[in-house]
């Protein structure tokens, strides 16, 4: 789908504005990039600019994750893509709790049958903006990703001082101004991805940065091999143990 015909569709819905929208959809046709994950929709608009670019591809798939919470949205992500007629590029889970549970569905799911694996080469971060997830987020989304992949995270200032939503809650007032004040996604740069040799940082832009994965750190290939060595050093422990007993 032309990007003309798709931002005519999404016009005036939150929470990616057009311009934004339009990186997005580019980024993707001309990248190529046919594998997405996704964690926050809210009411899908990011996800139907990354799915227009999709279809313009002629293949591809979004796996994308948000909360119960966002089936009450107006119109909701299922309701949109039905409009935009690109559903079938769309696999939603709307997850109990959070996409940390999702993710770690996902991790198992790839241990436990390595010739099905999901693994994506884009990932758009756009959901609890914490360190406390999206911290964990990007470690978990990391054993998900192939080498080359590109994590995008939206809103790197955002705080919890500034979120109209959360600003006067409880759990906000209980913290100390260091963390409530802390540029949250800022601080996942800072700590856990420029420290980290797998990952570069590729541009750091209004409220985006960009991050790409190192090729042949090889972890995604050998992670169900290590698994089971472990798994059978552990039985070989358990049955050495109960033969001395
Ligand atoms: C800014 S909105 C996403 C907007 C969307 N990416 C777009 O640009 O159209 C953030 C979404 O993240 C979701 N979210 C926040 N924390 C979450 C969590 N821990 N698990 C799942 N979803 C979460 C919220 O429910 C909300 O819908």
């Amino acid at each position: 789908m032309k990007f003309e015909e798709i931002e005519s569709h999404l016009r005036g819905i939150p929470h990616t504005p057009s311009e934004d929208g339009k990186v997005l959809y580019n980024f993707v046709l001309e990248n190529k990039i046919t594998n997405i994950l996704e964690l926050g929709f809210q009411h899908g608009v990011s996800t139907n600019y990354f799915v227009a670019a999709l279809d313009e591809l002629g293949s591809g798939k979004i796996l994308t994750i948000d909360r119960e919470i966002a089936r009450n949205e107006s119109p909701n992500i299922n309701e949109l893509s039905k409009k935009t007629a690109l559903d079938k590029y769309i696999e939603v889970i709307f997850a109990n709790t959070s996409y940390i549970w999702e993710l770690r569905k996902l991790i198992k799911h790839n241990i436990e049958n390595p010739d099905k694996a999901k693994l994506f080469d884009f990932c758009f971060i756009d959901g609890a903006h914490s360190f406390e997830t999206d911290g964990f987020a990007f470690l978990l989304v990391d054993k998900l990703l192939n080498d080359g992949g590109i994590i995008l995270f939206d809103d790197i200032n955002w705080s919890y001082a500034s979120s109209p939503t959360l600003k006067d809650t409880d759990f906000v007032k209980q913290m100390s101004d260091e963390e409530r004040n802390a540029e949250q996604i800022n601080d996942v740069l800072e700590l856990l991805v420029a420290t980290n040799p797998n990952y570069e940082i590729l541009e750091i832009r209004n409220r985006w940065a960009w991050i790409r994965k190192i090729s042949n750190s090889n972890q995604n290939k050998n992670i169900s091999t290590l698994y089971d060595k472990q798994k059978k050093s552990y039985q070989i422990k358990q049955l050495l143990r109960s033969i001395i007993r």
